[in-house]
């Protein structure tokens, strides 16, 4: 196997990001970290927690940081939160330290597959539709700006997702 670079998932929330970095780790051998997962870690408290003492604006600078420290790992999938292409800051660390996947889905996919969620405060407020429908109007253009390959998540099931990545980045 080559030498592979970071390989860093991006996409909204429900389009399987800590899935597909699961699964395509242990394909590939390597680490996987799941930056949501770290932040919480780090903290010692969970994202909705975050959210309500600290704001938005707490988690992103918490967000930040942390993509800083992981994206300076080596030969790592990562996986982001639905938000994090929303910086320059951190869009300019994703592209620059690996190879960004854009896990591509639709809103309906996402409504369905969030239709239970209680982890995810963005989605708590207002029309679950309307909040996700403006989200990929803003996020789609930055997820594409800083993705160097777009799979898309919501026809198949992840195995399908992860031999198509690896196809992809191991030519
Ligand atoms: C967010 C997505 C979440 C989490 C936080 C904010 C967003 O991650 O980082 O709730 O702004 O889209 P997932 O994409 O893993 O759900």
């Amino acid at each position: 196997m080559l030498d592979l670079p970071n390989l860093i998932l991006i996409g909204p929330m429900g389009a399987g990001k800590s899935t597909i970095g699961r699964l395509l780790a242990a394909e590939l051998s390597r680490d996987f970290l799941d930056s949501d997962h770290e932040i919480q870690a780090r903290c010692g408290a969970d994202i909705p927690w975050i959210f309500d003492v600290e704001g938005e604006a707490g988690f992103r600078e918490r967000e930040s940081q942390m993509i800083d420290e992981l994206t300076h790992l080596e030969g790592v999938v990562i996986a982001t939160g639905g938000g994090a292409v929303l910086r320059e800051e951190n869009r300019r660390a994703l592209r620059d330290r690996g190879t960004v996947i854009y896990l591509f889905t639709t809103v309906e996919q996402q409504l369905r597959r969030t239709a239970k969620d209680r982890n995810r405060p963005l989605l708590q407020r207002g029309d679950r539709e309307q909040v996700l429908r403006e989200m990929f109007a803003l996020r789609d253009p930055l997820y594409r700006a800083t993705a160097d390959i777009i799979v898309r998540t919501d026809r198949r099931g992840p195995r399908a997702v992860v031999n198509e990545i690896v196809r992809r980045v191991t030519r």
